[in-house]
């Protein structure tokens, strides 16, 4: 769940003070919870319990101002990689089945393209009632996931069904609208190198490259939305840390090729992003050299190439999957990397082609794999292209 975006919907329900378990689990898991709430739900839990738990102000009503400025009911829909509405009144399920969307928490889900869960919870009369299963039919015909009440002991003091299902079962139901299992990186331990190195030629001047760290940021942050253990190596950038990744920064070649290698141990996928600096100055001056001693031999001398190390290393990870940045011959080049590094996949960046290559958000790649097979894909967004990366590492993995 770790950096998973969850918006969680209080409604007015007795059970109301299970969703506070309910987002303390979630938190526990590191994912990134927002909480909105009816009005009736307030009279139920207090905003300063659930703020406290989601570590987040909470949202009740349509036409505050939220503090980014951002229109609430669009930021929150937007925001969430998936919605559960825990517990959910007949009230909610009836509103959203006949397309009322008179609150937050009603507007929210109708703007919402995530998947949403309703947890119902109530009196069993109201659960019962045939306009209540005819609501819940009604949007479960058109995609909405329910996770039924459970029998047991309600409020009104019978016991029926009309329980909001155990935590674990709402979990359960989010973890399987998230993907998380689903996915042949669940669980396993990806590494991702991103960014540029620096190879200093005197304390105020360095070699580097244009590289953003685009592509690997993005690259980490799907592998972490797949289940999977990220850990990323980056040079200097100016990007967040993306969500779910482990962040560990190296500035040099070495420093990075150190890091990779403590980090190598148990690892099941490595993936070299990083625009890594082939040559450094053999020599470092200690202080800045001066412009009046005019202007200085630099003899260069080559940097570890990370990516051999790791697919020539002892403790080779199952995929090791290397990026080309080519300006010609981009298939033969690539190929030719492919084979003398011994990798499994190589991901081939045309930079000649417009909207490709170092701080542009998109790219465009062709992935060639060890078995012969090649995948074109045009200029799209880097995210989009690390889900196609990681969909070619997928099929790989299928095959150990
Ligand atoms: C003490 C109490 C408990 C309630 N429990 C439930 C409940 O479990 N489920 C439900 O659907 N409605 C329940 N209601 C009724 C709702 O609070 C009411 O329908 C309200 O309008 C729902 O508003 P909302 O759907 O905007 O949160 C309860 C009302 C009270 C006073």
């Amino acid at each position: 769940m770790r950096g998973r975006k969850i918006v969680v919907g209080v409604s007015g329900s007795i059970a109301a003070y299970k969703a506070c378990e309910l987002v303390s689990k979630l938190r526990q898991q590191d994912a990134d919870v927002r909480v909105v709430m009816t009005r009736s739900a307030t009279e139920f839990v207090g905003t300063a319990t659930l703020r406290a738990l989601s570590g987040r102000n909470v949202a009740c009503e349509m036409f505050d101002v939220c503090p980014d400025e951002q229109i609430e009911h669009v930021s929150l829909a937007e925001f969430g990689e998936v919605m559960i509405v825990a517990p959910a009144t007949a009230n909610v399920i009836g509103k959203v089945a006949a397309g009322v969307c008179d609150d937050l928490l009603t507007t929210t889900i109708s703007a919402a393209a995530c998947p949403v869960i309703f947890a119902p919870a109530m009196n069993w009369r109201m659960w019962e009632n045939p306009i209540t299963q005819a609501n819940v039919k009604r949007l479960q015909a058109l995609g909405y996931v329910f996770v039924e009440p459970e029998e047991g002991w309600l409020a009104c003091g019978e016991s029926k069904a009309g329980r909001l299902a155990s935590t674990d079962k709402l979990l359960t139901a989010i973890e399987k609208a998230l993907g998380i299992g689903d996915s042949k990186l669940a669980g396993k331990q990806v590494m991702v190198t991103a960014g540029p190195t620096r190879e200093w030629v005197d304390p105020v001047r360095f070699i580097s490259n244009p590289s953003s760290g685009k592509m690997g940021y993005a690259l980490a942050e799907e592998a972490a939305r797949r289940g999977a253990k990220v850990t990323l190596i980056s040079g200097p950038t100016a990007l967040p840390a993306p969500a779910g990744a482990e962040l560990v920064n190296a500035e040099t070649a070495e420093q990075m090729a150190e890091a990779v290698q403590q980090h190598l141990p148990g690892t099941d996928v490595f993936v070299g992003a990083a625009a890594v600096a082939d040559w450094r100055p053999v020599q470092q001056a200690d202080a800045k050299l001066k412009k009046s001693q005019g202007a200085p031999e630099l003899k260069l001398e080559a940097t570890p190439d990370i990516i051999a190390q790791v697919s020539a290393s002892a403790q080779r990870p199952a995929v090791v999957v290397g990026f080309a940045a080519e300006t010609d011959d981009l298939e033969k080049n690539a190929r030719q990397k492919l084979d003398d590094k011994a990798l499994d996949i190589i991901v081939a960046n045309d930079l000649s082609a417009p909207g490709a290559g170092f701080g542009s958000d998109t790219n465009a790649v062709t992935i060639f794999d060890r078995d012969g097979n090649s995948k074109q894909i045009d200029t799209t967004t880097k995210r989009k292209i690390a889900a196609e990366v990681l969909d070619s590492i997928e099929q790989l993995l299928g095959t150990h």
